[in-house]
């Protein structure tokens, strides 16, 4: 075992505990961003004058903003003293010359109140030139319009293989993006002091990336910006990239007016400016053999990237690596690029892009099961990866035992074999409502693909009272990261949890950090905490040994208190950190982490990008009402591979939100899009939660078993643990699964489903029409197609 993964006795982590914030939560007192901008005196606020034209040039003129009282200046491309871009990709101008989308935001107002700064935007006046635009994935395919780089997945020969397959299933899979939806809204608030320091509070996931823009926006260097993050109500990956420009704003308007500056979008001003989740068309052709196994895959996806790239390069990436989920795909050929539209440009949400590449291959699975005339669950489990074998591109699939075991659980500790046959009873005994159990699995890769971001630092802070501060460099959205950093840091020093407080994250404690993201917050700075703790607690050792008369070799730290075998006396940490102190030992450090064993050619997309693998397996139960195409998840069980928990109430927090939220992606959530040629072509048609429907209560499932698998140590991460932010969300194809085969129940034996993404009750109603006509057909003693010649028809 790892030293990084040992964990003693008596450890911190692993204990159920409530998020160090839930108590400041439930009762309102949890403070975020804008909460300090309504105590700052003298705080303006910044107002967007946004595009209402899907892609045009525009000439604007500001006058009429300073006319109306309590506006004290409008900020245009003129006033940027440094690049008057908002990206890392010098794709997304600030103040653009040209509005890219429906509701990009063109120049800014600053107002005494916000009142004042709305009225102030109502008074611009922009002309525009419209220019022709494109707003659907298909439109920009059709037109040839791409952005960033195109990348491959290949090995074996996919083009031979498909030629001898004995089956060969081809279609188009399309589906939705996702809004965020983050209870709290973008929200930045920035300060200039009299030395010429830019202190900006921002809630963001991405502290370090948010200070290089604000310095790059304003001509200065990284060492005048300090980027405090709070805390967030949620990023989602949507505070990854886009708060950036929304910060620089701020900033820049402290600067021009030497006050406070608060910008803070409201639910409207979000929804329409910043990205989401990104769609994806995907054209695939698919092997099989007679018994269901998978032979070759050919596929190319399009995701809508929106109007600039912002991290559409690295989520196509990350859905590259993840179109195998938990399959072995002997021949591969599989094509991705970005499309350019005039709509958000979309970014980081949950699972960066392994969910679209999922959703390909359960999708198929999906769709040809009963074409093959194969049960989809022993479909799924008979493609299962075997220890030894390695993923397209090329990494091995370390511990992938874990997932059959890990199956295996679900199926038997649900009872799925059973249900599944009175299942079967009640669909033959209900010509109107028909229920299905679907089961799918993940295997998700953790690690950031990009090599360098996998890296972490802490600063770790020894009082001589005992009390312990920490700081590291991740983010607390929600996630319970933090919560998870304090555990760490009070095992590692055996001291109490509640002898250790968290600093909000800073760029000026910790600099050059990663977004906290891809799932790994927790290996990357929990490890850099512990590093730190080690540190200082190696250095208090020696003073304690001579305290108590031992070797070093005998001391021991746990529960507050210092002690070693066979000597009677105990100190408490805090004796042992005063007595270093005036012993002239060091009793703060800077921890520092780097994953290691990983390497990636981004390029030719081949290597081993990831630590490990995270895996899980649910089974979800659905009834689906023949009339109106609504239903209910009945019940669902998860068992999930969180290596040994840091903390598993918080762990079971994310599983059962991840599932949700995925469910959500799957099955309700549809944005919507004026795709008409009039003049709101490119509008968002769905601007809040009245029309853009999110899980709620009423949707969660009636029964909800999650279980995290047991004795699961991770030997490469901090405690033997595992990430858990992202996997989960992928649990949720079960649910969509589930309701596809409840769908082809009121269809004849052996047809394929197709179901609309979100299969929103709607789209589940078209479904069930068509399987209902095909039962029609098939009574009316019209030849059944067979499975071979169904086959050669596209699906
Ligand atoms: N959970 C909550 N409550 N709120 C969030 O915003 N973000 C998710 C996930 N879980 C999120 C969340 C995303 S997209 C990621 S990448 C991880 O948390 C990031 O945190 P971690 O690396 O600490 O798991
Ligand atoms: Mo998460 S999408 O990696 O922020």
């Amino acid at each position: 075992m790892s030293e990084l993964a040992a964990r003693p006795a008596d450890a911190v982590v692993g204990i159920p505990t409530p998020h160090e914030s839930a108590t400041l939560h439930v009762t309102g007192r949890a403070m975020y961003t804008d909460d300090l901008a309504v105590r700052t005196s003298g705080v303006l606020t910044a107002w967007p004058v946004q595009s209402t034209n899907a892609h045009a040039r525009v000439t604007i003129d500001v006058s009429g903003a300073y006319a109306v009282p309590g506006v004290v200046r409008v900020l245009t491309a003129d006033d940027v003293p440094g690049v008057n871009d908002a990206g890392v990709k010098s794709d997304e101008p600030l103040f653009p010359s040209e509005a890219m989308y429906y509701g990009h935001a063109l120049v800014w107002v600053l107002g005494e109140t916000p009142e004042a700064a709305r009225l102030g935007a109502a008074a611009v006046t922009v002309r525009y030139e419209p220019l022709p635009s494109l707003i659907t994935v298909v439109e920009a395919i059709d037109a040839g319009s791409f952005q960033g780089a195109a990348l491959t997945v290949q090995r074996g020969d996919a083009a031979t293989a498909l030629t001898t397959a004995p089956f060969v299933f081809e279609g188009v899979t399309e589906f939705g993006g996702q809004e965020h939806f983050y209870l709290e809204t973008n929200a930045s608030l920035a300060h200039l002091d009299s030395e010429g320091q830019y202190f900006v509070e921002c809630s963001t996931q991405h502290p370090s990336e948010t200070q290089e823009i604000v310095a790059h926006v304003l001509g200065i260097p990284s060492n005048r910006v300090t980027v405090q993050a709070l805390r967030m109500g949620g990023g989602f990956g949507g505070k990854e990239m886009q708060p950036h420009g929304l910060a620089a704003i701020a900033a820049l308007g402290a600067g021009l007016t030497g006050r406070p500056v608060r910008l803070r979008l409201n639910r409207t001003q979000d929804i329409t400016m910043t990205g989401k989740r990104h769609p994806f068309h995907i054209a695939w052709r698919a092997g099989f053999d007679a018994d269901g196994a998978i032979l070759a895959l050919e596929a190319t996806l399009t995701s809508d990237g929106g109007w600039c790239l912002d991290l559409s390069e690295p989520v196509l990436s990350r859905a590259l690596c993840h179109f195998d989920n938990a399959y072995w795909i002997p021949h591969v050929n599989v094509h991705g690029r970005v499309a350019k539209t005039n709509k958000t440009s979309n970014t980081a949400f949950r699972g960066f892009g392994g969910p679209q590449g999922v959703f390909l291959i359960e999708d198929i699975l999906g769709r040809v099961a009963p074409v093959l005339g194969v049960e989809p669950i022993a479909l799924r489990r008979r493609n299962f990866y075997q220890p030894g074998q390695a993923t397209p591109y090329g990494q091995p699939v370390k511990d992938a035992e874990r997932m059959h075991a890990i199956w295996d659980q679900v199926r038997g500790e649900a009872d799925v074999d059973a249900r599944r046959v009175s299942t079967a009873l009640f669909n033959a005994q209900h010509e109107h409502v028909k229920r299905a159990i679907a089961m799918t699995p993940i295997k998700f890769g953790i690690s950031f693909n990009y090599t360098a971001y996998n890296q972490a630092g802490a600063l770790v802070h020894v009082y001589k009272d005992g009390s312990v501060l920490v700081n590291h460099g991740g983010t607390e959205m929600g996630q319970g990261l933090h919560t998870k950093m304090l555990q760490v840091a009070a095992t590692a020093l055996g001291v109490p949890l509640q002898q250790v407080r968290l600093a909000p994250t800073r760029t000026d404690k910790v600099p050059n950090t990663s977004a906290t993201a891809a799932s790994s917050g927790a290996d990357l700075n929990g490890a850099a905490v512990k590093n730190a703790c080690d540190q200082i607690r190696d250095r208090m050792t020696p003073v304690a040994a001579r305290l108590l008369g031992v070797d070093d070799a005998d001391v021991r730290f746990s529960g507050g208190r210092v002690t070693a075998p066979g000597v009677e006396r105990a100190l408490t940490f805090a004796e042992v950190a005063s007595a270093s102190y005036f012993a002239r030992v060091q009793l703060f450090a800077a921890g520092y982490y780097r994953t290691e064993g990983l390497h990636w050619d981004g390029v030719r997309m081949q290597g081993s990008p990831f630590k490990y693998f995270a895996y899980g397996v649910a089974a979800t139960e659905v009834e689906v009402d023949g009339f109106t195409g609504a239903y209910r998840v009945r019940r669902v069980d998860i068992v999930h591979d969180v290596g040994d928990s840091l903390s598993p109430q918080i762990d079971l927090g994310q599983i059962e939100g991840g599932y949700v939220q995925g469910v959500g992606w799957l099955t309700l959530e549809e944005l919507r899009w004026d795709t008409g040629d009039g003049p709101d072509r490119g509008r968002l048609l769905t601007q809040s939660a009245s029309t853009y429907k999110l899980p709620s209560f009423s949707e969660m499932p009636e029964q909800f078993n999650v279980r995290l698998f047991a004795d699961a140590r991770e030997d490469g991460a901090v405690y033997g643990s595992k990430a858990v932010g992202e996997p989960p969300l992928m649990l949720a194809f079960s649910a969509r699964e589930a309701i596809r085969e409840a769908v082809g129940a009121f269809g004849p034996t052996g047809r394929t489903v197709e179901l609309g993404s979100p299969a929103t009750p709607e789209a589940v109603f078209w479904a069930i029409r068509s399987a209902r006509a095909a039962a029609l057909d098939a009574s009316a003693d019209r030849p059944v197609a067979a499975a071979a010649a169904l086959a050669d028809s596209a699906l």
